[in-house]
């Protein structure tokens, strides 16, 4: 093999792979059209915007903290694996016959709206956290706590909720304070008597975005693969 054939070769070898895994994904995604409802699928008409409730300002702690190392949020497209069924992870079956929407669906770009980094994530060590408050809704009201409080115990003490588990306790970002003055409170026990373990700004802000972390709104089926081929 000549010095040419070699350098041709080469860039083949990594061109190609380059161009389909990294430039045309980065050329789709950075330049999103806006997609409309179709009025026959979709029964309504318009322009699609994402809606996200929530505390984009915690996507901070989020990054800082490692959590995209092992969390990610990527629901597969099917081609790559099917994920639509597993119970509350891609969204909910709701009860069609009932007039509840099915919201289980693939991600698209458009989930990380209003984020500066999408956060994929790389390994999926822990559960996959795209609609991770779909489920933290569900675990509250079984205990009987709000949402917060559960995101919040969540993150002061992961092994209350997991025997052993990996997930790192974030205690740091929480503070003792006089138990007078506490509010939203956990339900541990402080160093000493009369103190009461709260939130700071970090854990409010983290979980302000947690919280945002569902994707159950209506979206067009041309976005939506599964819908496009049931139809
Ligand atoms: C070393 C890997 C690792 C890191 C880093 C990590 N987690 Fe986890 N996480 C896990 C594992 C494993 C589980 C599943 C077991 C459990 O529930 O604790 C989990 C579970 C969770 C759950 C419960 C999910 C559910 O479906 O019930 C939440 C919420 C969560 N992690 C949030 C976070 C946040 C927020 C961060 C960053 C501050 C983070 N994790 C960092 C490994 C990790």
């Amino acid at each position: 093999m000549n010095f040419k054939t070699f350098v041709i070769g080469l860039a083949v070898a990594f061109g190609v792979p380059w161009v389909f895994a990294l430039a045309l994904p980065y050329a789709k995604m950075t330049s999103l059209e806006p997609v409309e409802f179709d009025e026959i699928q979709d029964e309504r008409t318009g322009v699609y915007e994402s809606k996200r409730v929530g505390r984009l300002d915690g996507a901070k702690h989020y990054a800082a903290n490692g959590c995209a190392s092992c969390h990610t949020q990527l629901i597969r497209p099917t081609y790559a694996g099917n994920e639509i069924h597993r119970k509350d992870w891609a969204g909910q079956p709701g009860d069609p016959a009932n007039g509840v929407p099915d919201t289980r669906r693939e991600t698209n770009p458009f989930d990380y709206d209003g984020e500066e980094f999408a956060f994929i994530g790389q390994t999926r060590i822990g559960p996959d956290l795209s609609n991770v408050a779909i489920r933290a809704e569900k675990a509250a009201a079984e205990m009987g706590i709000s949402t917060e409080q559960w995101f919040l115990r969540r993150l002061y003490d992961p092994n209350e909720f997991f025997y052993e588990t990996v997930c790192p306790p974030m205690t740091f970002m929480f503070k003792e304070v006089d138990a007078i003055s506490a509010v939203d409170a956990l339900p541990y026990e402080a160093s000493e008597e009369g103190m009461a373990i709260v939130p700071k700004s970090q854990a409010e802000s983290l979980v302000g975005y947690l919280l945002s972390l569902r994707k159950d709104e209506e979206i067009p089926a041309n976005l939506d693969p599964r819908a496009k081929s049931a139809n």
